[in-house]
């Protein structure tokens, strides 16, 4: 085979076979084509597309570029979640433990934070002594104990995705549906989870700003789910205000803390229960015991301690406190009518809770807490925000994200999204 040809043909509009889709995945992990050579063909999938049996086979070539993941030891079905990343997504804190005291398993490799987007891994980091990285022994050593694992993927599991997701991002190639879904199910698929559910988020602290895009990307997803034999569903939920009331690290982890305890603002509630509902579904164990039940009675509470407790944590340790703090006012008396997810998250990425690069540190302290949601009345010279950092000198280009990121008007409503738009099955 030569890579010229594959790329000619998805240049011209054509359509790759599955033996193409192969060779060229595992020989671009091998190095035998060339970094170029697959940014030229990123660049004609992104612009040409790809059919469904094409997203199917680049799909199954990337898995097959590295190990695959096998829980058939457990005495419960496995089920997952991803999500594609919103401002505020703390939902794994309190669902992951919350589906495991109902009975499923739930082997989740997650991801750090990049960008306005927080990351799992980096929120949980903020308790002291837990660690991300662990042996495919300790997984199932932690699944046997405590019914759930949230921990780094190991540089095993889909090595293309990794060395294409890192091309992509500097051939601007990233927002292409076809390359996007296959590389998130890649990885879910890889790591061999019994069924999953997906959080597609739709809005301006999304991925996907349109309903119509976040649509396409679940139908996809849904798809190779299905051509694989994983059974899979996706909601469309709502990402154009921040999700919850706190975004950061460790003030993401109190507020998770806060739902398990059963409080916590009714959003994160409501989707830590519809979430699990699907989970347990997705894994044939609907109509045992009820998430909200498992919220209420304490035996999330109880899953959560030794879930984080197994990965070295300590639950009960004071969690980081910011050094300064800063307080956005209401401008006026009257209703809130807006406050932009994205501005929102851009402002924690700047305190210093997100990263611009890979490699960069993130701060477990720095966040906002929103004292108020869109719909809420506030009063003039009452804190709307607090901004939390390491360093004082970070509030100025915080504040300067949230221009034009709130509004309050003397009466009205917002304007928003469901907080589930749609649910995608097979
Ligand atoms: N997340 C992924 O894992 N891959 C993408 O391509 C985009 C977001």
């Amino acid at each position: 085979m030569d890579a010229i040809d594959v790329i000619l043909a998805k240049r011209d509009g054509g359509e790759l076979t599955d033996e193409q889709i192969d060779w060229v995945v595992g020989a671009y992990t091998k190095g035998v084509v060339a970094e170029e050579q697959m940014a030229a063909l990123a660049m004609a999938v992104l612009l040409n597309g790809m059919t469904r049996r094409e997203v199917a086979a680049w799909t199954e070539a990337m898995i097959r570029t590295g190990e695959r993941m096998d829980w058939s030891a457990l005495d419960r079905p496995t089920t997952d979640k991803h999500s594609t990343g919103g401002v505020g997504d703390k939902i794994t804190l309190p669902l992951a433990p919350t589906v495991a005291a109902c009975g499923a398993a739930v082997p989740q490799l997650s991801g750090r934070g990049l960008g306005h987007t927080g990351g799992t891994l980096d929120k949980l980091e903020s308790i002291p002594g837990w660690r991300a990285s662990l042996s495919t022994a300790e997984m199932l050593d932690v699944l046997r104990a405590t019914g759930v694992v949230v921990c780094a993927a190991g540089s095993g599991l889909a090595p293309a995705d990794r060395k294409l997701y890192a091309l992509r991002d500097v051939t601007g190639t990233v927002e292409s549906i076809p390359l996007i879904a296959s590389s998130i199910m890649s990885k879910k698929i890889a790591e061999g989870t019994g069924a999953l559910v997906l959080d597609v988020k739709v809005g301006s602290g999304a991925f996907m700003k349109t309903a119509d895009d976040a649509r396409d990307l679940a139908t996809t997803m849904v798809g190779i789910g299905a051509d694989h034999g994983l059974r899979t569903v996706a909601l469309l939920t709502a990402m154009d205000r921040p999700l919850g009331r706190a975004v950061g690290n460790a003030v993401e982890v109190a507020e998770a803390v806060e739902v398990l305890a059963g409080g916590g603002p009714d959003d994160v509630v409501a989707l830590t229960v519809r979430l699990a509902r699907e989970m347990l579904a997705a894994a044939g164990l609907d109509g045992g015991k009820d998430p909200a039940e498992a919220l209420r009675d304490g035996t999330a509470m109880d899953v959560w301690r030794r879930m984080i407790t197994a990965q070295g944590g300590d639950p009960a340790a004071p969690l980081p406190a910011a050094a300064e703090s800063h307080d956005v006012v209401a401008p006026e008396s009257g209703v809130l009518t807006r406050l932009d997810a994205y501005g929102v998250g851009v402002a924690a990425w700047r305190l210093g809770a997100g990263r611009a690069r890979k490699e960069d540190p993130v701060s477990a302290a720095a966040g906002v807490v929103c004292h108020a949601k869109p719909g809420n009345e506030v009063v003039a010279g009452r804190p709307l925000l607090t901004l939390y950092a390491d360093d004082a000198g970070r509030f100025d280009r915080a504040l300067a994200a949230l221009d034009g990121a709130i509004e309050v008007r003397p009466e009205g409503r917002p304007i928003l999204f469901p907080l589930v738009l749609d649910r995608i099955s097979a």
